[in-house]
């Protein structure tokens, strides 16, 4: 009886509220960060259209039938419990194969399944990474490396890529950046922000930069396979024997992201031997990434991707027309995407102003929602910001049309 009462104890008014770690204000995802503003605007009436975040799900692509089926058979088989921390034999030989097929020779063992391209990238960064070591990341860049970086306490150094010339890395620039703390080089091709695919002499040089420096490459190639193109080749078809890490997943191009479900491919070069172990190591400390889903995996890179066909030719439809319209607007420039469905336009903004104040303007006026360039390590001053045009086209028209008459009264009335 006494016992309860206590349990019962109010508490105190008084008390100071628990703190929050530092590491968190380290971390910051402005993806995700600015759903919080359109909510607000959705709340005073206003309808929201979401070109902020890139789930092709959302907007009507489906995931491929048989990998449901895959998926959903191996829930009723039972596949329910616990896997093997790297995952299963049978998605990391599919995963291994499928290397091998583009042209890098990849044992089975050398892969992990993981949860997303996202679990990949801090697996690899927890593992080559100390606390004070520095990360080469694009600029602009995939906001997770950032978060991650900062969270592990280890630096980001920001390597330009040029609007100029079509999003290219700016490879001097990247030169510039590297010390002797540096330990990683993350290359986003294609890219995300930007849509950009870089060209082979451009990934040679990486290449020799990483080799000369020693260091180990992070290859995010989650959007190899939807080059407008056609596939873009893994880059460690230029080396086989460079460090490379590779991470894609069932995110993007077999669209079903909310499955959480990725590999990645240690590089067969003896010299990446132990940062396998210690990703392995570290993957345990997981227990497994989701189990049936593993077993799309394997039905996916084994089976008809003839959905790659169509959906590619669909971005490249809703690429040259989100090209055609924001160039079309007064003081805005959009360098044609090339692969995803990212485009990263740049407004020439009034003195003072930053892409913020512009892209929450053009949020709390029409009710578009984009993310600031800023939010990926631009300067604010830039006026860059990404959009999703995942939409249909007969949705996009009008989105465009209605950017371009608030951006017109937007640079007037400045
Ligand atoms: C460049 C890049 N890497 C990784 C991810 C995360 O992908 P996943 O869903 O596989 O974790 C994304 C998602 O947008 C991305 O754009």
């Amino acid at each position: 009886m006494h016992q309860r009462k206590m349990g019962r104890m109010p508490i105190s008014r008084t008390a100071k509220s628990i703190p929050v770690s530092s590491r968190v204000s380290r971390f910051s995802y402005a993806i995700r960060n600015i759903v919080v503003e359109a909510q607000a605007v959705e709340a005073r009436g206003t309808h929201v259209r979401y070109m902020n975040i890139g789930d092709p799900v959302a907007f009507g692509f489906q995931t491929p039938v048989h990998l449901v089926e895959a998926a959903e058979r191996a829930m009723r088989d039972g596949h329910n419990g616990y896997l093997a921390s790297a995952g299963i034999a049978s998605a990391r030989e599919a995963v291994a194969a499928d290397y091998s097929a583009r042209g890098v020779p990849t044992a089975a063992d050398r892969v992990l399944i993981t949860t997303g391209t996202s679990e990949g990238i801090e697996l690899a960064l927890s593992a080559l990474v100390d606390e004070g070591d520095e990360v080469l990341v694009p600029l602009p860049t995939y906001p997770l490396y950032t978060a991650v970086i900062a969270k592990i306490g280890a630096h980001a150094r920001y390597y330009r890529t040029d609007a100029q010339r079509d999003w290219q890395p700016d490879v001097e620039h990247l030169r510039h950046q590297i010390t002797p703390r540096t330990r990683v080089l993350v290359v986003i091709d294609p890219n995300n922000p930007t849509g950009a695919v870089y060209t082979p002499a451009v990934r040679r040089a990486l290449l020799e930069i990483a080799d000369e420096h020693g260091l180990t490459i992070l290859a995010d190639e989650v959007y190899g396979d939807l080059g407008f193109d056609g596939s873009v080749p893994l880059l460690g078809t230029l080396d086989r024997d460079a460090p490379i890490i590779s991470l894609s997943s069932l995110s993007k191009a077999y669209l079903a992201p909310g499955w959480r479900t990725g590999w990645l491919v240690v590089g067969a070069t003896p010299r990446l031997d132990d940062v396998l172990v210690a990703i392995k190591k570290l993957a345990d400390g997981r227990l497994c990434s989701p189990g049936p889903m593993q077993y799309a995996v394997t039905a996916a890179l084994t089976g008809n991707r003839s959905h790659q066909i169509s959906f590619r030719k669909a971005l490249a439809e809703r690429a040259r027309l989100t090209t055609d319209s924001l160039n079309a607007i007064p003081g805005m420039r959009c360098v044609a995407p090339r692969a995803a469905f990212y485009a990263m336009p740049m407004l020439s903004l009034p003195p003072g102003r930053t892409d913020e104040d512009y892209v929450l303007a053009l949020l709390r006026e029409t009710g578009i929602l984009c993310v600031y360039g800023s939010g990926f390590g631009m300067p604010p001053e830039a006026g860059s910001f990404r959009i999703v045009y995942l939409a249909d086209p007969g949705e996009l028209r009008p989105i465009y049309a209605d950017i371009a008459a608030f951006t017109r009264h937007y640079l007037q009335r400045a």
